[in-house]
């Protein structure tokens, strides 16, 4: 074709497969950073939504042993901005909820649930039983039990390095926090850290959207 350009022709580009490669590459990191480096200086990104506090002590032991367990490679914790998904779980995921979560938690596979909303959605009872053997109060459940998490005591040797740790990642734990970790934990289970953590999940929002829809 002699219209086209003597350096650059599309038609080059499509047939020589290498060149395809190189290209797409070029175009595609340029776009990814479009996309991601502003999230970096985004107010709505790096500081917490209203309503959202650094895990308690006993929370924060919780967490742990959700990592421990493998939760997350079963349940998501982040809801889509879908409407089939905000009728299902509530009001969607906002970054801003995320901020204190080192590691972030979201998760890719729902085996079962999202657990983003879940707090407050069931009773620590419930919670007691379904973790033990969920088929006792859901009985088509796959999910295992974890009948252990109810006679290991919560870790408190680990909690304030622990949260040193978070310090120094940005999470604003007062080192009144840090000194009262330990007491908080004494006499705690597992179990009750998990459940105090999951009650925990997403009940920011969930307030304030309520809020929303009794103001109006
Ligand atoms: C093998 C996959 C699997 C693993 C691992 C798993 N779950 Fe589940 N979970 C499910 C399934 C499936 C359901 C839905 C049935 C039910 O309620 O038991 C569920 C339900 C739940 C619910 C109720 C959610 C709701 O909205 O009704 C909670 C809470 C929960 N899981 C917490 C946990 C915690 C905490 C762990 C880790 C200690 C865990 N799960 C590990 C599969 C899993």
């Amino acid at each position: 074709m002699s219209s086209e350009n003597k350096f650059f022709s599309h038609g080059t580009l499509e047939k020589n497969v290498g060149w395809l490669i190189i290209a797409t590459i070029i175009v595609v990191s340029i776009a990814g950073l479009v996309q991601i480096v502003p999230l970096f200086f985004q107010h709505t990104t790096t500081e917490p939504s209203p309503g959202v506090e650094p895990y308690s002590a006993l929370r924060l032991a919780g967490r742990d042993i959700y990592q421990r367990e493998g939760c997350v490679g079963c349940h998501s914790q982040q809801i889509r901005t879908l409407r089939s998904e905000v009728e299902r779980y509530g009001p969607y995921s906002l970054a801003g909820e995320s901020v204190f979560d080192h590691p972030f938690l979201w998760g890719s596979k729902r085996t079962g649930p999202d657990l983003a909303r879940v707090g407050a959605r069931y009773s620590d009872d419930w919670h007691r039983i379904h973790l033990r053997n969920p088929r006792d109060v859901v009985p088509e459940s796959n999910m295992p039990g974890y009948p252990w998490l109810q006679k290991n005591a919560a870790d408190t040797s680990s909690i304030q390095s622990h949260m040193i740790a978070m310090t120094r990642l940005g999470v604003p734990y007062t080192e009144e926090m840090i000194a009262n970790a330990p007491k908080e934990l004494e006499g705690k289970t597992e179990e009750d850290a998990l459940i105090a953590y999951l009650q925990g999940l997403g009940i920011s929002r969930r307030y304030i959207m309520v809020d929303e829809v009794v103001a109006k």
